[in-house]
């Protein structure tokens, strides 16, 4: 099985969404290492990251590396990547169509990254792994399946438009490592099992 870099030479590769195909300038397949604990995964690339080929490199990147160092971490200890990997022109709204033309790849990370934690960044992320769950809802909680536990959280933008939501945010990142530590100690199910720790 490629490892994740080979798997990232392939996304750039992807010609599936001619509009991205056009518009683009980098393809943004995610980074990390290839056995990173967490995966973060955001909703798209905006303007930096197309320029640079690289997730979260802007202001919610910024913010997104504070929360990381918050909780001791650094960006190159997690994987970081979006539900597509392409920016959508004018940073608009990633298609129900290019959503589903890019999940492939979305599932050939999880299945090599194999992480013990996934943090969905924002709606489309949540949509994806929390479907039919609210952001306002929901956020600051985690799901266990299959040993895997989801967390979901608010996109880091969402601190830069509404700066109430920034301690929110700074509060729910907390969490993550009193998870991941208490979830070591769980012995792993031997049976698929869903299971809401909070
Ligand atoms: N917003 C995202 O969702 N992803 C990025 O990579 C950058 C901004």
């Amino acid at each position: 099985m490629p490892a994740l870099d080979d798997l990232a030479r392939e996304i750039c590769l992807c010609r599936k969404c001619p509009a991205l195909v056009k518009s683009r300038t980098l393809v943004v397949p995610g980074c990390g290492p290839d056995d990173a604990p967490i995966l973060f995964i955001g909703e798209a690339p905006g303007y930096n990251e197309d320029q640079q080929g690289l997730p979260f490199v802007g202001a919610a990147g910024a913010f997104l590396d504070e929360l990381l160092a918050s909780i001791k971490l650094k960006r190159d200890e997690v994987f970081i990547t979006n539900i597509i990997k392409c920016r959508p022109p004018e940073n608009r709204d990633p298609l129900p169509t290019e959503i589903s033309n890019c999940n492939p790849w979305l599932e050939s990370q999880l299945g090599r990254l194999k992480p013990r934690m996934i943090v969905t960044l924002g709606r489309y992320s949540l949509a994806r792994f929390f479907p039919g769950k609210t952001i306002s809802k929901i956020h600051g909680t985690a799901q266990k399946r299959n040993g895997v536990i989801y967390f979901a959280m608010y996109h880091p933008a969402a601190a830069l438009h509404q700066g109430t939501l920034r301690q929110t945010i700074i509060e729910d990142m907390a969490r993550i490592p009193g998870l991941l530590a208490q979830a070591s100690k769980v012995a792993e199910d031997d049976q698929p099992r869903q299971m809401s720790m909070f």
